[in-house]
């Protein structure tokens, strides 16, 4: 792609817009930024410009540096008559609102002004990339750049070519977010990509073990984090997350792999989520937040905690090793997003041949004799690396 002079645009200015127009104005580029309600893009650029404050103040940035960043970032004005404003960016992201219609409506109504060679990228956390680039004339410009909230901070971004991707456009954005100074991984599209699949276990299997009384929140929130080196535990990562956000990605990566109980959402969240309780955003979720409101105290049991984070892993593992038999991606790849991405201590294919792979799968195949779900079945290449004798990362 040609680098310099490549015109930008990003359209919906919220929250990941927003950081996206930083990110894409940071690297040198002129960025055009619109969003369907009035008032919206020009709050953006505001919201930028303190955060170009505040990196002036901890000299992470010099003063003429954070005022040309600013300066590059254009507010398309209306858009409502149509985007006749994007005709010269050579790659436009979208970051609207998470519905297939309006994603739709929105490519096929900009690909009447762009030129032929002009990228166009979804930033959707769950849509099919592919259903996206069906509702263009020339799909094989349409790919998904999957930033993380904040944008600026996060080093990730997910690459989602769609099975319509020519493959130079994807090899193209891949080296030009690279350029950005974003660490970037390529993903098929296929549901959550790679981080919100192969971290639904984190969450999943630590709502399964509260239900079933083997500890309370605080005490799978301190094995998780003092045993297992998690920066946060999963309750609260979830309450710092939204629990609203998170159920709806579990319930969206659930009913995207056609009801697969692997993916089976908790009640226990659904009720929080139905009572209000998203978490630090409403000062209530599974902990309370309120002023003077107690903090739980974890039962440190180091037995009981090992215990927690062993069937955790077990399954984090499992997931992580069956994204790479699905070819989700690489197996580089699936670790560096789960570090990069999400803050593991460790990658998980990594991690589960320190454990053993023979392990793993010893204690998955103890989980489904027990229960009898399906929900703990062993991946198919789990089972072949053990008899096989070989690492997970290979
Ligand atoms: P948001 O609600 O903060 O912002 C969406 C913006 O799009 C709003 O300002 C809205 O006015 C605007 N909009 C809606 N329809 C539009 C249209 N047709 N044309 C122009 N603007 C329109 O949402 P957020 O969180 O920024 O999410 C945006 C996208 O990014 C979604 O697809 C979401 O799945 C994805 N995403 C969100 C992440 C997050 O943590 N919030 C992380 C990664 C991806």
């Amino acid at each position: 792609m040609a680098e310099r002079g490549l015109r930008v645009g990003v359209i919906g200015a919220g929250a990941m817009g927003r950081g996206i127009a930083q990110v894409a104005a940071s690297a040198g580029h002129s960025v055009l930024l619109a969003d369907a309600n009035a008032g919206v893009a020009e709050q953006a650029r505001a919201a930028v410009a303190k955060a170009l404050d505040r990196d002036v103040e901890k000299k992470r940035r010099t003063r003429p540096e954070a005022d040309q960043v600013l300066a590059r970032i254009v507010d398309a004005g209306d858009v409502s008559g149509g985007y006749e404003a994007f005709r010269g960016c050579g790659l436009v992201i979208e970051a609207v609102v998470e519905r297939l219609d309006v994603k739709q409506t929105l490519f096929s109504a900009l690909e009447q002004v762009m030129t032929p060679e002009a990228v166009l990228a979804t930033n959707t956390s769950s849509l099919s990339v592919a259903a996206i680039a069906g509702a263009c004339a020339r799909p094989g410009r349409v790919l998904g750049i999957h930033f993380f909230n904040p944008a600026p901070v996060m080093p990730l971004v997910e690459i989602v070519p769609a099975i319509t991707t020519e493959p130079a456009v994807t090899d193209r954005v891949k080296s030009l977010i690279t350029g950005w100074g974003k660490t970037t991984v390529v993903a098929t599209d296929t549901p959550g990509f790679i981080v919100n699949r192969v971290a639904r276990p984190f969450y999943g299997e630590s709502l399964r073990q509260l239900e079933e009384g083997v500890a309370d929140i605080a005490t799978i929130d301190w094995a998780m984090r003092e045993l297992g080196g998690f920066r946060m535990g999963p309750f609260e990562l979830m309450d710092f997350i939204g629990n609203d956000v998170n159920y709806a990605v579990t319930q969206s990566v659930f009913e995207s792999f056609f009801y697969d109980p692997r993916y089976t959402p908790a009640l226990t969240q659904r009720r929080l989520v139905e009572a209000g309780l998203y978490g630090r955003k409403r000062d209530r979720g599974y902990y309370d937040y309120r002023d003077g409101a107690a903090r739980p105290e974890p039962t440190r049991d180091e037995a009981l905690g090992r215990a927690i984070l062993d069937r955790t892993l077990a399954m984090l593992v499992n997931e992580a090793v069956d994204a790479v038999h699905r070819r989700v991606a690489s197996p580089d790849d699936i670790e560096t997003a789960m570090t990069r991405g999400v803050n593991y201590p460790r990658g998980l294919l990594a991690w589960g041949d320190a454990i053993g792979p023979a392990t793993i799968l010893h204690q998955l195949e103890a989980l489904q004799e027990e229960y009898g779900e399906d929900r703990y079945r062993p991946s198919v290449l789990l089972r072949r690396r053990v008899r096989e004798r070989r690492p997970l990362l290979s």
